[in-house]
């Protein structure tokens, strides 16, 4: 057996004795002196940070997208450029509303956030399981992730504040009814399908642009958890989720997902059935079709789960040239809204950080600030425009701009049928699958009061006559009509 390494102090002098404390003689009280013994309680009482606000609980893997189909003609973002180029990738998969702790089976959209090591930078694509979302204002996300967390005066979670927003927020309901169906519980993070949600503009190297949804649609097969077995599993083992994924990889049963877009038109938003940029809606996919694009494969465990899973830092405002915002306001709002929560958890210096570190050379003027530990710009001069050679703008990054018009104001979205999708999903589902979304909303609306649960059933019923019907009489309001 080789020689242990010697345990060292944080200043890296060796230590003397890790068991014993110094005392003043045998039976004396501890000295103050004995460095070794203060540095190690000192660091354990700053062991932990901020946990994420949202999506704290969660489970990373390292991975690969490889190009399949070409899709240059839509956008000239390096990274897909052509088929068989491959971009290593770390992705953190989670849930939303749970603390740190929390089980992994919990009903609850799960987060796929997806870091692109790219030669032109770091590309991040934050979304989720579902294609659509809650709400469609950030104004409003705060509110709406109180109404999921706890109670301030009893710290509990609190179906009726849940349900009371959402009565209160009828364009939740598409998302309401994938959240209750058992799409609500995935049976692993290997098992669901992964989206982009927001639509984004891709652009090639003529300027000219394109509007894109991603799907990443998974290789294992779609499977759920009923009701009855999530609630078993989040007691027999809460990190269900994480485990599965870590023990796939170990024993080399890589996940994969195939990535398919829709593209639409630039001069189609204008005139489509309803706002596009609206991320509470899915695009039809006979509108727009599927197109393949690559294949993404995790192969490879964090080797340390702080560094890598909790250090890591996504943000939707990590682009590249060739992908550019679109209008969605919340996707507006969530270009704010990442980098300020990592200055805050991390640090202003949490890009440097290895596992968020591009692999594409950073060259910019901004220095100093708490832990930074890289060279910091070195003897380079740190203004600019500069005599002395530094990085300039690079004009070709620009995405096309985008035409705007009106006023200047706050403007409520112009369309507002909330029913349709919702309905039409309902309408889909097989006579087994309806009774579980029943089953599964009546556990959960039946702690809120009944005047949240009157204005429920209306929403549920003006997306299809027999939703709203079956979950009234499964609360024990009225009959089936
Ligand atoms: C995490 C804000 C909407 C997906 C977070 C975090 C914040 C946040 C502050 C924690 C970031 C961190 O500490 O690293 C917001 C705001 C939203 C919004 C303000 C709306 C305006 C969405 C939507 C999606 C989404 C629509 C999906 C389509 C995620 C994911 C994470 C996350 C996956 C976890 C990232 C990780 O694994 O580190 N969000 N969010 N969020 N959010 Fe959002």
């Amino acid at each position: 057996m080789s020689e242990p390494t010697k345990l060292t102090t944080a200043s890296g002098a060796p230590v003397a004795d890790n068991q014993n404390s110094q005392t003043a003689g045998q039976r004396g009280p501890v000295l103050i002196q004995d460095y070794h013994l203060l540095e190690k309680l000192a660091n354990f009482n700053r062991e932990r940070i901020p946990e994420r606000v949202v999506h704290a609980k969660g489970a990373g893997a390292h991975g690969y997208f490889e190009v399949t189909h070409p899709v240059s003609q839509w956008t000239k973002a390096k990274f897909l450029s052509e088929v068989g180029k491959r971009t290593p990738v770390f992705i953190r998969f989670s849930t939303v509303a749970g603390e740190k702790g929390s089980a992994d089976t919990e009903r609850d959209p799960r987060g796929n956030a997806i870091k692109f090591y790219t030669e032109e930078g770091n590309y991040d694509l934050v979304g989720n399981n579902t294609p659509v979302f809650f709400i469609r204002d950030p104004l409003k996300f705060p509110d709406f992730i109180h109404s999921q967390k706890r109670h301030p005066a009893t710290g509990l979670r609190d179906p009726n504040m849940a349900w009371d927003f959402w009565s209160h927020s009828p364009e939740a309901l598409h998302q309401i009814t994938i959240l209750f169906s058992n799409r609500g519980t995935p049976k692993s993070y290997r098992h669901m399908h992964l989206y982009g949600s927001h639509t984004f503009m891709w652009y090639n190297d003529k300027g000219e642009a394109v509007w894109v949804k991603y799907h990443f649609k998974t290789d294992q097969g779609i499977q759920n958890f009923r009701r009855e077995e999530a609630v078993r599993v989040a007691g027999e083992d809460p990190d269900y989720a994480t485990r599965d994924l870590y023990e796939a990889i170990e024993r080399g049963d890589y996940p994969s997902w195939t990535l398919y877009v829709q593209i639409m038109p630039l001069q189609d938003a204008e005139t489509y059935r309803f706002d596009p940029f609206d991320v509470t809606k899915v695009w039809s996919h006979k509108d727009y079709p599927l197109i393949p694009v690559g294949k993404l494969v995790l192969n490879r465990n964090p080797e340390n789960y702080f560094a890598e899973v909790e250090q890591a830092a996504f943000s939707p405002a990590n682009l590249v040239p060739g992908i550019a915002p679109s209008p969605d306001k919340m996707l507006q709002g969530r270009l704010f809204a990442y980098a300020d929560a990592h200055r805050y958890r991390l640090g202003v210096n949490h890009h440097l950080l290895p596992i968020n570190r591009p692999i594409a050379p950073v060259n910019n003027y901004q220095r100093d600030g708490f832990m930074r530990f890289d060279g910091n710009g070195g003897g380079q001069v740190n203004y600019e425009p500069n005599s002395y050679n530094g990085p300039v703008q690079v004009p070709d990054a620009a995405a096309p701009p985008l035409a705007v018009s009106g006023y200047a104001t706050s403007h409520p979205y112009r369309e507002d049928d909330h029913y349709t999708q919702p309905g039409d999903l309902y309408r889909l589902l097989d006579p087994q699958e309806k009774a579980d979304l029943i089953d599964n909303i009546v556990a959960s609306l039946k702690h809120a009061r009944q005047d949240i649960q009157l204005r429920m059933i209306e929403h549920f019923r003006k997306a299809d006559e027999g939703y709203g019907a079956r979950v009234a009489e499964a609360l024990g309001l009225v009959s089936v009509r």
